[in-house]
């Protein structure tokens, strides 16, 4: 299932003309594991239609399937998923290994602190290094024990609670995978498990669960927003319909305010207002975007997103944006790049735990190419050239797929090639990417190297 473990370099350049068509990018990878954990606590089959085929989904299908859940694939983004009840999950046998993605690991940690078994997590290199104290301790009020590697790091052992207690936590730092982590161990406890979050999050699993049929109460308070679940529910498996990740759609977007003459729509994106940082940003620099067909599919709003090539206007972006866009920041520092004046992306501590240090990488990216960036506290200072990009240079990805792809889409815009030195991680997240880019040019301007 992982690529393989040789590194594999690939090219970016400017394409002849400018981008054009109508694409759909692959299903949202929150919502599809997501989908895939809540059907395997559902009671009945929940079918699955549009989801992520990428390697990080995959990782939670196979730990679904070693908890003993029924999972299996019907067509291309057709999946079935046999639950087996709140509190039903099984031993597994061996070790579960998660990969590259945090959001797998993270989930599962809440999924297992609710269930008296003991199971050993794992992942690759990258998610080796991320902390895991984030959600191991919050969930050892559960009454489930956690053991970990120096620093809190993977693997982990852990016996879940024989009667897990509800949680009461405020969330010290904006994470979904976190707030996520306590609900789904809050499922399986007796009582009502109460979050607050003084910065809103992506909200699909609050979604989710009233979807299959748990009681989720939300409300705005002074501290923040107050999530409040009752325990120990009866899910009722529903069909699921993933959206177009918004996340692999700010990639094409990207492309297509970069490279002249284009003009690009892509369909069927989500647009859940707590993942849409990116566009009212974008919107803040003048770039040309619009929204049609607008629509909620599945409880999560969807739409069909066109943008236009045209000249961008650096701003500041505010720090209580970042969770609204906290994946975009690498592909928004291309874009800032390419625009007039300089652009602050202000309160990103976070981008240093995810699948690398992306606040370093990132600026390393732009440095490699011929611009400037730099790093103060936990902002990033973009400068923009006003349009010329210079490129030519190797862009190291850390096991980082957004870095990969941000660099490619830079590319395609730059006066000479971008090479990064392994694009092989984009397959967790964005299966068919160079294919999508290269379909939207007209001709093969993302090749391996
Ligand atoms: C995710 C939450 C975010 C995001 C990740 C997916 C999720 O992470 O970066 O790609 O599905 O809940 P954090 O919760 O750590 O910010």
């Amino acid at each position: 299932m992982a690529h393989s473990a040789e590194p594999r370099p690939m090219r970016a350049r400017r394409p002849s003309g400018g981008l054009a068509g109508t694409h759909r990018v692959p299903g949202d990878k929150s919502i599809s594991h997501r989908a895939l954990m809540f059907g395997a606590l559902a009671i009945g089959t929940t079918e699955i239609t549009g989801l992520l085929e990428g390697e990080d989904v995959l990782r939670t299908a196979a730990a679904m399937r070693q908890l003993g859940a029924r999972v299996e694939q019907r067509g291309p983004g057709a999946w079935l998923v046999a639950g087996r009840g709140v509190g039903g999950l099984t031993e597994p046998a061996d070790v579960l290994d998660m990969g590259n993605s945090g959001t797998a690991a993270r989930l599962l940690c809440g999924l297992l602190a609710g269930h008296p078994i003991f199971a050993v997590m794992t992942g690759d290199a990258s998610l080796r290094r991320r902390p895991m104290l984030r959600v191991t301790e919050p969930l050892a009020a559960t009454g489930a024990s956690f053991w970990t590697r120096e620093g809190g790091r993977l693997p982990l052992a852990v016996r879940g609670a024989l009667d897990p207690l509800p949680l009461d936590y405020r969330l010290p730092v904006a994470s979904a995978q976190v707030k996520s982590a306590c609900l789904l161990a809050g499922l399986c406890a007796r009582g009502t498990t109460r979050i607050l979050e003084p910065e809103p999050t992506r909200d699909h699993t609050e979604n989710m669960l009233r979807h299959f049929g748990a009681t989720v109460r939300v409300a705005d308070s002074a501290q923040g927003r107050v999530i409040e679940l009752e325990g120990q529910p009866e899910l009722t498996a529903a069909p699921i319909l993933v959206p177009g990740d918004p996340s692999s759609a700010a990639f094409l977007l990207a492309a297509a305010l970069l490279v002249p003459g284009s003009c690009v729509t892509i369909a069927n994106v989500g647009l859940n207002p707590l993942r849409t940082g990116l566009l009212a940003t974008l919107r803040e620099m003048g770039a040309k975007l619009t929204v049609t067909n607008a629509r909620t599919e599945g409880g999560e709003p969807v739409g069909d997103l066109t943008a236009e090539y045209g000249p961008l206007q650096g701003v500041e972006v505010p720090p209580g944006r970042a969770p609204a866009m906290i994946d975009e920041y690498p592909i928004l520092a291309v874009l800032a790049a390419a625009a007039r004046g300089e652009t602050r992306m202000r309160g990103l501590a976070e981008l240093r735990v995810k699948e690398s240090d992306r606040l370093a990488a990132t600026a390393a990216m732009l440095a490699a190419n011929g611009l400037a960036a730099r790093i103060e506290g936990d902002d990033l200072i973009v400068p923009g050239t006003g349009g010329e990009l210079p490129g030519g240079g190797t862009v190291a990805t850390h096991m980082d797929h957004r870095l990969a792809m941000s660099a490619l889409v830079m590319g395609l815009a730059t006066h000479r090639p971008v090479t990064v030195d392994d694009a092989g991680f984009i397959e967790t997240s964005f299966p068919g990417f160079a294919a999508l880019m290269n379909a939207m040019a007209g001709e093969p301007a993302i090749a391996a190297r």
